[in-house]
């Protein structure tokens, strides 16, 4: 294995049809129209020097090393900056060229502390390879003379570097920052020789803007901004292209190594989710792999209440089956049941859901996606025929209107968020319909034109009421909606959006939106161009949430924004494999490619290649397993990654239930919440240590590559293996590539898919079949996957969660940048740096009323429970309206939400929760019982002692 070496074009790839020819050096190459010398150069193989230019950013002139000449034409121009032109001869190797060059490097150098042997760059150099490129031997001025100015190292952030001394002010990181990741956090302060480059207000790194995404450091062609592993570990010495384990966008990155130690993550260029970016979980949060509270040995306990003792492998396998076989047998067959993980790869999840069905012989199978996007999947399926989003995330490039609805990206889904403020810069238009001004409302030159700040739980509503203003000012596309979609039901629903109840006036009365601003978005999206949807959990966690689905689906229908590059409806989707979870058969109706479990012919294909018998009826959901288990019916689960006692609704519920069981399995990195209420424990592996696949929010299926071995003894994919042997279900896999050639053969929608492929393809996007060889980027183009589109009225029915003078406030839940889910991972890494706690956003008003100063102790009550942590007083929010994260288990945000949820899927309304507000001296009483409850419950007799 070797380092890969991305080739550096110098400039960005043109994207125009047209193709120019010229010469380069006597060698004739064909390039699209406004492609650069410099690029054209590369691409025929010649590497013309350079300094200030690198293809992620636009190029920028200033270095003057990467001249040539041409013929017909005075002077020696730019390559990175000068177009081609037919018929054009460049030469970029002339003696005047040689003596040019090797004067700017020697000005370089002159100016730059020469301790290369100990510098931590060494041998990774662009400034070093230059000196080299150009041959440079001497430099005549000497290194004495006046230096640029250097204002000091600056360690403060905690995964990279900033040493002034070894800039050479190319300002490549500052474009990275505004072109790439969009946050103009860096400027070149003074100018000439005094350049230098400044974070914020010539402010500490950490307490800039800057969001620590990595671009900068990437693009920075010396040690100047260095990643403090390289300078701890070491240049890296092989690389593996790998997928990373946070979050659903599903950004690919070269995991560069020494050994089995990782160096550092770079984003692969050739990632067709992220393009070459990356944000601060993917980049440098990986540290949790190899934190001192990783679990490597099984576990065992009998009561809950008694210390964790260590086993051999063999004896966590014995213990867990007998448990299960008993209480079957005394239960009943259906008395057991388990969760599969979004966070682990599409085999593992594949085969947890095969052991429950055809191992334990029920259907009792469920994710965690029951609790983020279940109705996107019941809701797009019900109207367009497929559970998945429309496009790719390149589309967002062809998009002139953007509607975000209860996401934000900046903080969920970073790198999109990158990609789509790109092309918000670029002019395309932007409608955000959230309760909080989230970042990319107004963020450096990005500018929502409307902001709709409607009232938790009024969606669909607001949504209604932008269809009434689109069918009453005929602003429906007809065309499309009679060729493609069921007339008589669009008929029917534009007579029922129509209606006055539906206006954008009655509508604001009930949301807080006012109406004109309803009638100005409804217009801009229904008339600015290609239209685009994109929405996260702030659309499906609520009591509507698959109304809300088909609402949005109703709105790109009506407008014929669905089946073209630029337009669609774009779920977000959370964990890094909560679309593939979903695909491949985790909830209790449905296996794998979305087909229900009580078709025959369906189940007859497993049954016939599994060789069991299957039940026909829809399992439990995880809320009825809990209900079940309170009810003393449901009495062991297996959870593979994943911590429902954090992360899902109600606490108290989740506990008793979990409490009821008499066999909990947890199979995880940690012991995490969940583990308190564990019997046995099986520790898990990292992304680092498994191959597989995961598949991101655009359907994109990419490799995960094993980097190392399992530092506990197994992937996750044997252990299931091994627990399904335990129990008398043997399962026969050497490796996760014939679990995904069984998935292609069970599954139509995956029928094309193997590891072959995807390592000839880098990715593809699932239908990907006989039809679709190489995958489907967007879908439903020329018809809907269900024939015609089907528009679906969505009466508003108000949550019964409703305000009153015991808890007057709603509260709302969302995620920040830094910290990913339960915080199980982040939590255990420098990211903490950005997010130590979990804060309770309150408006100025709310918090004057009560009391409440900024970072003050404030007690939050529903009429679930209550929970304290401090306040963060801000106008994000509404008067009204408090928000709050649920990254950290000390503050447990789920004891207050409630046991409503989505009329069809339960997914927990997780973002409408009534609460009061009040002063607090600090912890709860029940905060601090859960506290010792969790020390105590962590106690571990190490397998030393107990032999
Ligand atoms: S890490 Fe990212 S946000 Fe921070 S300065 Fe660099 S490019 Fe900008
Ligand atoms: S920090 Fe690096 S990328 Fe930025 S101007 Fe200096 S040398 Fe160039
Ligand atoms: S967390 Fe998401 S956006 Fe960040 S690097 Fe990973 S996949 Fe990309
Ligand atoms: S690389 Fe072209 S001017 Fe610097």
């Amino acid at each position: 294995m070797s380092l890969i070496h991305e080739i550096d074009y110098g400039t960005p790839r043109s994207k125009a049809e047209k193709e120019v020819t010229l010469t380069v050096d006597g060698m004739s190459v064909t390039v699209p129209e406004g492609t650069s010398i410099m690029r054209a150069a590369m691409e025929a193989g010649t590497q013309i020097p350079k300094l200030c230019a690198t293809d992620m950013v636009d190029a920028f002139g200033s270095c003057r090393l990467c001249l040539v000449e041409i013929e017909g034409r005075a002077g020696t121009p730019a390559s990175c900056t000068t177009p081609v032109a037919a018929g054009m001869v460049v030469h970029t190797q002339t003696d005047r060229l040689k003596k040019i060059r090797k004067g700017v490097m020697e000005l370089y150098i002159s100016d730059h502390p020469l301790d290369c042997l100990t510098c931590s760059a060494n041998g990774d150099c662009e400034l070093q390879d230059m000196a080299g490129a150009v041959g440079l031997r001497d430099v005549r001025y000497g290194y004495d003379g006046e230096r640029h100015p250097n204002p000091g190292l600056d360690e403060s952030n905690p995964y990279f570097t900033y040493d002034p001394s070894k800039c050479i002010a190319c300002s490549r990181c500052v474009r990275a920052c505004e072109e790439v990741q969009g946050t103009f956090a860096l400027t070149i302060a003074s100018r000439g020789f005094a350049s230098v480059v400044s974070a914020g207000m010539e402010e500490p790194f950490l307490n800039s803007e800057c969001v620590s995404c990595g671009a900068c450091v990437q693009a920075c062609p010396t040690a100047t901004l260095n990643e403090k592993s390289v300078i701890e570990i070491g240049t890296p010495e092989h690389s593996v292209v790998t997928t990373c384990a946070y979050c659903g966008v599903g950004c690919a990155f070269k995991a560069e190594m020494r050994g089995e130690e990782v160096v550092r993550m770079v984003p692969y260029k050739g990632g067709k989710a992220n393009r070459g970016h990356s944000c601060v979980k993917g980049r440098f949060a990986w540290g949790y792999a190899t934190h001192k509270e990783r679990i490597l040995k099984p576990m065992i306990r009998e009561k809950i209440t008694d210390p964790w003792r260590e086993v051999s492998w063999d004896e966590a396998f014995a213990y867990a089956a007998s448990e299960f076989k008993r209480i079957q047998a005394k239960y009943g067959k259906n008395s057991v049941g388990g969760i599969t993980s979004s966070r682990c790869t599409n085999e593992e999840t594949f085969l947890v859901q095969k052991l429950i069905r055809a191992g334990f012989g029920n259907n009792n199978v469920d994710t965690c996606a029951r609790v983020c996007h279940s109705p996107t999947g019941y809701g797009l399926s019900q109207t367009y025929g497929t559970s998945a989003g429309t496009q790719d995330f390149d589309s967002v490039e062809h998009t002139d209107v953007v509607m975000i609805i209860g996401a934000n990206p900046t903080d969920g889904h970073p790198v999109f968020a990158s990609r789509l403020k790109k092309r918000l810069r670029q002019g395309a238009k932007l409608i955000v319909v959230d309760p909080r001004r989230t970042d990319i409302v107004r963020s450096p030159h990005v500018e929502a034109a409307h902001h709709l700040p409607l009232l938790p739980g009024t969606n669909v509503a607001v949504l209604t009421a932008l269809a009434h203003v689109i069918v009453t000012e005929g602003l429906v596309n007809e065309a499309f909606v009679r060729e493609r979609c069921d007339w008589d039901e669009f008929q029917e629903w534009a007579a029922f959006v129509s209606e006055m109840r539906n206006s954008p006036e009655e509508v604001a009365k009930i949301s807080g939106v006012p109406a004109e601003t309803i009638r100005q978005a409804a217009r801009l999206y229904a008339t600015g161009g290609n239209a685009a949807i994109y929405y996260g959990l702030g659309v499906t966690e609520h009591s509507q949430g698959s109304t809300t689905v088909m609402a949005i689906a109703n709105l790109a229908m009506a407008t014929g924004n669905i089946g073209r590059p630029g337009v669609g409806v774009n779920p977000l989707r959370g964990q890094n494999n909560v679309q593939g979870a979903c695909d491949m058969g985790s909830f209790p109706h449905e296996l794998s490619g979305y087909r229900h479990i009580s078709g025959d012919a369906t189940r007859e294909l497993f049954e016939e290649l599994w060789g069991v018998h299957l039940e026909k009826e829809p399992g439990l959901r995880i809320p009825n397993m809990l209900d079940a288990a309170v009810d003393g019916t449901f009495k062991g689960i297996y959870i593979q990654g994943e911590d429902i006692l954090q992360s899902d609704p109600d606490t108290h519920h989740v506990a008793a239930g979990l409490a009821a069981m008499e066999c909990v399995i947890v199979q995880d990195l940690f012991l995490n919440e969940t583990a308190n209420y564990a019997h046995v424990f099986f520790p898990g592996s990292t992304f680092l240590e498994k191959d597989g696949t995961f598949t991101n929010a655009e359907r994109r299926i990419q490799r995960v590559r094993k980097v190392m071995q399992p530092k506990n003894g197994y992937a996750d994919w044997e252990i299931t293996l091994l627990f399904a042997k335990a129990l008398g279900y043997e399962l026969h896999y050497d490796h996760p590539s014939q679990i995904m050639d069984e998935i292609a053969r069970l599954t139509p929608t995956f029928a094309g898919v193997s590891y072959e492929k995807l390592d000839e393809l880098g990715s593809v996007q699932w239908p990907c079949n006989e039809k679709a060889p190489e995958g489907t980027p967007i879908m439903h183009i020329g018809g809907f996957v269900r024939g015609k589109g089907r528009f679906m009225l969505t009466e508003y029915i108000p949550t019964d969660e409703r305000t009153g003078p015991r808890f007057p406030l709603l509260l709302t839940t969302g995620r920040i940048l830094s910290q990913y889910n339960v915080g199980a991972q982040t939590r255990r890494t420098e990211n903490v740096a950005w997010h130590a706690e979990d804060r309770l956003e309150i408006h100025p008003h709310d918090a004057e009323q009560r009391g409440v100063r900024d970072g003050d102790w404030v007690r939050i009550q529903s009429r679930a429970g209550e929970t304290t942590l401090r306040a963060l007083i801000t106008e994000r929010l509404a008067p009204g309206v408090v928000y709050t994260t649920f990254h950290h288990p000390t503050t447990q945000a789920n004891v207050v939400t409630t046991d409503y949820s989505d009329w069809a899927t339960n997914c927990p309304e997780y973002k409408v929760t009534a609460v009061q507000i009040a002063p607090s001296n600090g912890p709860s009483e029940w905060q601090a019982q859960y506290d010792e409850m969790a020390r105590r419950s962590r106690r571990i007799v190490p397998l030393e002692a107990a032999e």
